[in-house]
């Protein structure tokens, strides 16, 4: 007898758009996530904080598969994230991400940059993509750059163009990890006026930020990790007043 088709599940904007359910991962015999989960909502702007090493980074890149978990689930909507037939080009579709480091093109230009992955990796059509890669770049509040090179443009011009380039494939998610931490002082404004855009038209937003000015200013919910696990949660107003661990409030005595 043939094995029954099981379809996949439906998502509705009701459930969690990300949901991690008891997350491991290791490298080698050395055990960087304990145990992690927690849901984000459509339309949420979640801040993950904590001390360096305490696994940020690790946990946001477990999200979008770049990191393979050890076990536990990771659901997107309908996509199981840890599943061994992922259909990564469903998930990139769906979540883009920001890092510390632009990594853009240097010998493509601004406006290139942005249009390659709809072009090469969604085959879509040029002239749309260009229309749609003008009016972000209009939207992070670089129109008049987009012949611009890379070397041609500040840090926080070329995180912009990252941004950018990463709403170009029209993601529901977006994960950023530091994505002001390599900028001077000056430019940093500018990126997180960008995010905070984003966040107020409703996109989902998870940040890894050391801002905490910014994450209490702009996150619905804060995590605070450390050394792999989630210590404390809970929305700025009370987090940041209120933080009952020991771990936590020792780390905001340092940073706030
Ligand atoms: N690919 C890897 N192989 C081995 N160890 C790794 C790897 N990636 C991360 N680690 C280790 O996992 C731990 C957590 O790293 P992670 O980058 O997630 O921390 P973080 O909280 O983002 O720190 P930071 O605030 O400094 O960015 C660190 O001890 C790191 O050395
Ligand atoms: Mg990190």
């Amino acid at each position: 007898m043939a094995a029954p088709t099981v379809s996949p599940p439906v998502w509705t904007p009701d459930q969690p758009i990300v949901q991690l359910i008891d997350v491991h991962k290791s490298f080698g015999s050395f055990e960087v996530l304990k145990g992690v989960s927690f849901d984000v909502k459509k339309g949420e702007v979640i801040c993950i904080i904590g001390p360096s090493g305490s696994g940020k980074s690790t946990l946001i890149r477990c999200i979008n598969a770049l990191v393979p978990v050890s076990s536990g689930t990771i659901r997107v909507e309908n996509i199981e994230v840890a599943d061994p037939k992922l259909d990564k080009l469903a998930l990139r579709r769906k979540v883009g991400m920001v890092f510390q480091q632009y990594n853009l093109f240097p010998h493509k230009t601004a406006l290139q940059n942005v249009m390659m992955a709809p072009i090469h990796v969604l085959g879509q059509d040029k002239r749309e993509v260009e229309e749609r890669a003008r009016d972000l770049l209009k939207k992070v509040r670089l129109s008049g750059k987009e012949g611009s090179y890379p070397g041609e443009l500040s840090g926080g011009q070329q995180q912009r163009v990252a941004i950018a380039r990463s709403l170009a494939m029209r993601p529901d998610v977006m994960l950023f990890d530091e994505v002001t931490a390599a900028l001077d002082p000056e430019t940093v404004k500018e990126v997180l006026v960008t995010i905070r855009e984003l966040a107020e038209e409703g996109m989902t937003c998870l940040l890894v930020t050391h801002e905490m000015n910014f994450a209490r200013d702009i996150a619905d919910h804060i995590y605070f990790t450390d050394r792999g696990v989630i210590v404390e949660h809970g929305p700025p107003a009370t987090f940041f007043t209120a933080a009952s661990d020991p771990r936590t409030r020792e780390f905001l005595s340092q940073v706030l």
